[in-house]
């Protein structure tokens, strides 16, 4: 079995639920998915697990030493798989703190569990055991518009509260690889997408207040390049350098898909004029709202992959195009899970986030609920 940590939040869920679908058609491998459910961890996401004897959730801290030396003791897992983190780059603007605890403190005493069980494993089992831990491509900090995509070699240079907590867990990771001999490995991913995105990230944001009538808040000039992946091609990629990955390297993970952020708006704004036309036969574009940019605001960011495909074979399955079509007709048929995840909580923090700067979108219709 694997241990999967923060298995209840957007890409872990979904890797959790691909890895058991998986299973189920050749060799079904059970997982123990530790989360410790904070605003992003949401159990809805696994409810179809219900029942699936393949599938133990356990609520806890990647923190907790106890905690986590007690359940690999317990399952003996094979492999480790970390998602688990602080992962929204405004909130660790607002509140970096939660993130230097999590990411970097928690990394490290997870870390320190995995290596003292890792010991205690007979040699063979220790020469086949992994750690896994996820990371995303804001680690290398902002490319000018001709740089090229990062590749594993770029130096680390990361300019949010959230990036360089990110940086400093690659960082430990990479020590306890050459210090301890902890076979790790570790990918950095762009920009995922896709079904089960908490509603606070752009894309699902986009969807949910197009949907409600909303103003559409585009930071600046909207002319931020990210580089997307369909969140279904990051778990294939890390089913892959789990299976094969080797010892200590790190692989880029990325859909060669950079577009600044106001074409992903238009995208999604002229599919859901497509999918849900206004009443009105508007298009949702008249919601879109400038606001004010964040502090600090990365420029572009473009991921070579190359690695990945050359060494283990790896490419994705989904254009930018059929990605972002099936994401917007997921979240059409799971207005419930979107409507259950939006809790006061949630809502609070982004009116204080967006509504304060932006206004009503002038002469818009409210669309159907
Ligand atoms: N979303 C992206 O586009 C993206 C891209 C590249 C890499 N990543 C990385 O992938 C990982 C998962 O990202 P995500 O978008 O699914 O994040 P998310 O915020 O949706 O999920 C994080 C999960 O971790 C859990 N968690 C938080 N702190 C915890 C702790 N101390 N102990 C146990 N569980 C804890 C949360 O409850 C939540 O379920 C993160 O490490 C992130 O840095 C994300």
């Amino acid at each position: 079995m694997i241990l999967v940590t923060g298995g209840a939040g957007f890409i872990g869920a979904n890797f959790v639920l691909d890895w058991l679908a998986q299973g189920t058609a050749g060799s079904a491998e059970a997982v123990v998915n530790l989360d410790k459910l904070t605003y992003a961890g949401n159990l809805e996401t696994l409810s179809s697990l219900q029942g699936n004897a393949s599938h133990v959730f356990v609520q806890g801290d990647i923190g907790d030493s106890a905690l986590v030396s007690r359940l690999l003791a317990e399952h003996k897992p094979r492999a480790v798989v970390n998602f688990a983190a602080e992962s929204h780059v405004d909130r660790s603007i607002h509140g970096p703190e939660d993130f230097v605890q999590t990411n970097v403190l928690g990394t490290f005493r997870l870390l320190e569990s995995v290596r003292g069980y890792w010991n205690t494993l007979p040699a063979d089992e220790k020469a086949a055991f992994r750690f896994l831990h996820v990371s995303t491509d804001e680690v290398y900090g902002s490319l000018s518009a001709t740089d090229p995509a990062f590749t594993e070699d770029n130096k680390y240079e990361p300019n949010s509260p959230y990036s360089a907590s990110k940086a400093a867990s690659d960082h430990l990771v990479r020590a306890w690889h050459h210090t301890y001999g902890l076979p790790v490995v570790t990918t950095n991913c762009s920009n995922n997408y896709g079904p089960y995105h908490f509603p606070e990230k752009l894309i699902p944001l986009m969807i949910v207040n197009a949907l409600a009538g909303k103003n559409l808040p585009v930071y600046g000039d909207g002319m931020q390049v990210r580089d997307w992946l369909y969140v279904k091609d990051h778990c294939s990629a890390i089913r892959r350098v789990l299976a094969d990955g080797k010892l200590g390297e790190t692989y880029n993970v990325g859909g060669w898909n950079e577009k600044p952020n106001i074409e992903i708006v238009n995208t999604v704004c002229a599919l859901l004029d497509e999918l849900r036309p206004k009443a009105d036969g508007k298009s949702y574009r008249e919601q879109i709202s400038y606001v004010t940019d964040r502090p600090g605001h990365d420029r572009r960011y473009a991921i070579d992959a190359r690695k990945l495909e050359r060494e283990l074979g790896w490419k994705p399955a989904e254009t930018f195009d059929s990605g972002i079509r099936k994401t917007v007709e997921w979240y059409l048929a799971n207005a419930q899970w979107v409507s259950n995840v939006q809790s006061g909580a949630y809502r609070e923090w982004v009116e204080k986030q967006y509504d304060a700067e932006s206004t009503e979108p002038a002469g818009t219709a409210k669309a159907p609920a």
